[in-house]
């Protein structure tokens, strides 16, 4: 059994053929991961001291990354004592994952390929998360997909998820074919450590792509709850491909520091608004990124052209905290 060192001096015993990660699980620590499976990313680390082996595929790990000393901890295992250069996350340590019964409380279509969902879970066994974090929903057949959960933690315990058409795909078939109020569904959740870190910076930059929103609409919520003084100033940026695909209105601000924009890449000739990318704007927008920390979800190319030209222009690389969306497990 190897030790697992982290840069805060806590540590772990990491079981031979086991995961760093999953061996932190294991142990109630709580490490940066998503997809734990290779292909987000978000768990990426570098080893300080030590030896390391791939039990499955870096996907998301470039070759110039992996020679530099970075792993992805939900792939590798130790092979010696070890010393990563990541922390545990304390906020994490009174949420328990667990399975949960739920029905559909509501389904409504917001556009022709989207649609919200609103799951309830037994008044007694209501889901305690962090805005953020997501959920595995159990369908049909055991199918299994992830979602990130679009609201902030509620009084009544319901959870909203904002669900895209996938052309051809099974759970899509169940979604917008089959799915009624009060059909029975079980999901497993929280998962995921996308969620506010504290304490918050001077200035929040906000991206999302697609229903990447949901999460991000999370973190609004839940930062519209914080005492005034402490709200930093806000920019969130919303980017999709066409005019139909903004599918909320979040033309509401909730604080005068919140700055919204919504971006088209493939705008029509009716379209007044900005166009191009969400990692472009906000490079357009803002040259000093050390007092900032940046939330990021949607596409895997959006993240990491986002991450790579943040980091380059000054944001702290811990600062950039994303959940990408990956092909399902
Ligand atoms: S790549 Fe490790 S959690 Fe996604």
């Amino acid at each position: 059994m190897r030790q697992v060192l982290l840069r805060n001096g806590n540590r772990f015993a990491c079981e031979s053929n086991t995961t760093i990660l999953d061996s932190a699980i294991a142990n109630k620590i709580a490490l940066e991961h998503s997809c734990k499976n290779g292909q987000c990313g978000v768990c990426e680390t570098k080893v300080l001291k030590g030896d390391t082996k791939a039990l499955r595929p870096e996907i998301a790990l470039d070759s110039e990354r992996l020679e530099q000393g970075y792993v992805l901890t939900c792939c590798r295992t130790a092979i010696s004592d070890l010393e990563i250069d990541a922390e545990d996350l304390p906020e994490l340590a009174g949420i328990k994952t667990k399975t949960y019964p739920a029905r559909i409380d509501s389904i409504e279509q917001l556009t022709q390929s989207i649609i919200k969902v609103i799951l309830r879970t037994p008044p007694n066994d209501k889901i305690h998360f962090l805005a953020g974090q997501y959920i595995s929903v159990i369908g049909p057949n055991g199918l299994r997909r992830s979602y990130s959960i679009a609201n902030a933690p509620r009084a009544d315990g319901k959870i909203e998820l904002h669900i895209k058409k996938v052309d051809g795909g099974a759970f899509s078939a169940y979604w917008f074919d089959q799915a009624k109020a009060n059909d029975l569904l079980r999901f497993e959740g929280p998962l995921g450590t996308f969620f506010v870190r504290k304490p918050l910076p001077k200035k929040l930059i906000l991206l999302a792509t697609g229903t990447g929103l949901a999460p991000i609409k999370a973190l609004l919520e839940h930062i519209s709850t914080l005492p005034a003084n402490d709200l930093p100033e806000i920019h969130m940026y919303w980017g999709s491909r066409f005019a139909e695909d903004i599918y909320m209105d979040l033309a509401k601000p909730s604080s005068s520091n919140l700055k919204m924009h919504v971006l088209l890449s493939r705008p029509g000739e009716d379209w007044n608004g900005r166009t191009g990318h969400v990692q472009d704007a906000v490079l357009t927008d803002h040259k000093h990124f050390g007092e900032c920390a940046v939330y990021a979800c949607g596409s895997i190319k959006m993240i990491e052209s986002a991450k790579a030209a943040l980091v380059k222009s000054g944001l702290p690389s811990n600062k950039f905290h994303s959940d990408a969306f990956v092909s399902s497990n």
